[in-house]
């Protein structure tokens, strides 16, 4: 069979493809492909390795009606129209457990940069503009001990809380039913607005979806504490980028981490004026490690579902 993987991705799942027997195109430029290329590309294909930047509709689906599987690198799937596939039989999986560490790794770093002025400070730093050390210099928002919320008790939600009772936080979060693994960490369910309210640290890890798209908005940022610091490893349109410009500008809240944003890798020009923001680009799983797994726990969803077998992360 013929299989696409649109953009290079660690040799492993590529050559696991390969070894399976299949025809396998991988896509040479280091960036999305467009959609011509991509409808080009997959002309006679039977399977698609996605990456998150590709769209994969129904109006794909039409146009290519020879392809039967998906398998999207990445834990997010709001690039694809899973109701679309579903509604053609097409087979969709995503690569969920193998980048959760690394991802709370990440949450945890941009909640530590800005809590503690990271970037501005090294910022300073880097221009060579510190004149030394100052007792009212940099004084941020101390972690250990604080209250951490939680939006979204999934898989990476959760490590997250875990990696703060390390810190000795007390954890809060939203979700739509009780976890167990949070009732472990002694967390407390509780109602958004409450999250908003309490938390010293908001850090969001829900998917993106009708519901939650503008989830933090202007009114839920006058809601959290002037000392609060707001982490986003989830999806950009998840905040209003516009609404957190505000808030940062106004000192509504203390500061931000964003590995993420409303139209990647377009950033809203305000937040590059602020000081108050740390900005990653979107780095949640980007370890060498993590980056593997993806790539072979992606080959292997996409050769079960193509052998007519249910692959291991497969979604519909
Ligand atoms: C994901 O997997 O959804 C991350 O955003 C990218 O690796």
């Amino acid at each position: 069979m013929k299989i696409v993987v649109t953009r290079p991705i660690p040799e492993v799942g590529i050559e696991m493809l390969k070894q399976a027997g299949h025809e396998v195109l991988v896509l040479p430029h280091d960036r999305p492909c467009t959609r011509t290329e991509l409808l080009a590309a997959t002309e006679a294909a039977q399977g698609v390795l996605t990456m998150l930047t590709d769209k994969i509709d129904g109006e794909f689906l039409q146009q290519r009606p020879g392809v039967k599987a998906i398998a999207n690198y990445a834990v997010g799937y709001n690039n694809i129209d899973i109701a679309a596939c579903q509604a053609r039989g097409v087979c969709v999986s995503n690569t969920p457990d193998v980048l959760t560490d690394a991802t709370a790794e990440v949450a945890w770093t941009l909640l530590m940069m800005a809590a503690r002025r990271a970037g501005e400070g090294e910022r300073m730093v880097r221009a060579r503009q510190w004149s030394g050390w100052g007792p009212m210099q940099f004084q941020g928002m101390c972690v250990l001990g604080q209250t951490i919320g939680i939006i979204g008790a999934g898989r990476i939600g959760t490590r997250v809380a875990q990696m703060g009772k390390g810190f000795g936080m007390r954890v809060i979060y939203v979700h739509q039913r009780e976890s167990e693994a949070m009732v472990q960490l002694d967390a407390r369910r509780v109602e958004l607005p409450e999250l908003l309210k309490d938390a010293d640290f908001v850090s969001i890890h829900v998917p993106l979806t009708a519901n939650t798209r503008h989830l933090v908005g202007t009114k839920e940022l006058q809601t959290m504490k002037k000392t609060a610091v707001l982490i986003n490893t989830a999806r950009g349109p998840v905040v209003d980028e516009a609404a957190l410009v505000e808030a940062l500008k106004s000192k509504i809240i203390f500061a931000a981490g964003l590995d993420v944003y409303e139209e990647e890798p377009k950033i809203h020009p305000g937040l590059f004026a602020l000081e108050n923001v740390v900005m990653l680009p979107h780095i949640g799983s980007a370890t060498v490690h993590a980056r593997n797994e993806m790539s072979q726990l992606a080959a292997d969803n996409l050769l079960a579902m193509l052998r007519g077998e249910r692959g291991k992360t497969q979604i519909v």
